[in-house]
C-alpha cells in the first residue's frame, strides 16, 4: 500500500530528513585513517539521540533478522548493509559508504553517501560521479505521471553509459511513516515487476547502487553484507523525496555540494 503524504506529514519529513543529513555529514567527517566503523556508528547514534530522534536502523526487523546498529556501513566491493564493526577500519584507498535512517516525532528518513579515502584509482572517481548523477537524473524522473520504472531506467541509463551495472535485486523504496513502505523501486530493470504511476505527494528514497564490474550480487555469511560478485567496487547515493505536483523536491542534503 502507498501511502501519500499530508502537509503535516511533510514538515514532520523535513524534520527528520534535516537530522540525517546532519548526520551523515558527521560521519563523512570520520573519514579517515585508522577510524573504525564502529566510531562512526557510535557518534551518529549519539548525535541522533541528542537531536531528540531515534536511529531508524537499530533494532530494525528484516525476515527475522534484526539489526543491531544505526547506520551501515560498506566499504569498497560491500554495495550496501555493511556492518559497521570494530574490525572495519579505515585504510586509503577506500570507498566508504555510509547509511543512516532517523526517526524523529513519527517520521523516517533515509540517506546515504560515498565518501573516498584517500586516492583511489580514476575509474573510481568516475563511479562516484556515475553513481551521483544516476541519483540525480533518477530524482528527475520523480514526478507525477511518470512511472516507477522511468526512476529505474534513468539509473540504469546512466551507470551504463559509464560502462558499469546497477546492482541487481538492491531497490529504493517509499519512505516515511515506516522505513521502507511501498513502492519498491529497482535499481536494475531486470526487477522491474509490477509498475505503477507516480503521484503527488508520495516520499521516496531513491537510492542507485552502481557496481564497476557486474550486476551480480552475494550475501555474505553475516546475513546483511550485500558484496558484488566479482569483488568489484560499488558506490551508492541516496535521498529522501517528496513528489510535489510541479515535480520532485529533496528534502535531504547533498553532502559534498
Ligand atoms: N539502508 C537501507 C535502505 O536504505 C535500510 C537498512 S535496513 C537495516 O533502505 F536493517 F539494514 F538497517
Ligand atoms: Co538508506
Ligand atoms: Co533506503
Amino acid at each position: 500500500m502507498i501511502i501519500l503524504k499530508n502537509d503535516i506529514d511533510l514538515s514532520g519529513l523535513r524534520e527528520a530528513a534535516r537530522i540525517a543529513s546532519a548526520a551523515l555529514r558527521l560521519a563523512g567527517s570520520m573519514v579517515r585513517e585508522g577510524v573504525s566503523a564502529e566510531d562512526v556508528d557510535e557518534a551518529v547514534r549519539d548525535f541522533i539521540y541528542s537531536h531528540g530522534a531515534e536511529p531508524s536502523f537499530l533494532n530494525y526487523e528484516v525476515e527475522d533478522k534484526i539489526y543491531r546498529w544505526s547506520t551501515c556501513i560498506s566499504i569498497n566491493n560491500e554495495i550496501v548493509h555493511g556492518l559497521p564493526l570494530r574490525s572495519k577500519v579505515f585504510r586509503a584507498p577506500m570507498l566508504v559508504k555510509v547509511d543512516v535512517g532517523v526517526y524523529k516525532d513519527g517520521y523516517h528518513a533515509d540517506t546515504a553517501w560515498t565518501f573516498a579515502l584517500g586516492e583511489v584509482p580514476p575509474r573510481m572517481r568516475t563511479l562516484m560521479r556515475a553513481t551521483k548523477e544516476a541519483l540525480y537524473r533518477a530524482i528527475e524522473e520523480a514526478r507525477p505521471g511518470n512511472r516507477i520504472s522511468d526512476i529505474t531506467y534513468a539509473i540504469y541509463r546512466t551507470a551504463r553509459r559509464y560502462g558499469f551495472h546497477p546492482a541487481e535485486t538492491v531497490t529504493g523504496h517509499g519512505v516515511g511513516i515506516e522505513l521502507h513502505e511501498d513502492p519498491i523501486i529497482p535499481n536494475n530493470p531486470r526487477d522491474l515487476d509490477r509498475d505503477g504511476r507516480i503521484k503527488p505527494r508520495m516520499t521516496l528514497a531513491i537510492e542507485p547502487m552502481i557496481n564497476v564490474g557486474t550486476e551480480k550480487v552475494i550475501t555474505l555469511p553475516d546475513g546483511w553484507t550485500i558484496v558484488t560478485a566479482d569483488g568489484s567496487w560499488s558506490a551508492h547515493y541516496e535521498h529522501t523525496i517528496y513528489v510535489g505536483e510541479d515535480g520532485p523536491e529533496i528534502l535531504t542534503e547533498d553532502i559534498d555540494g
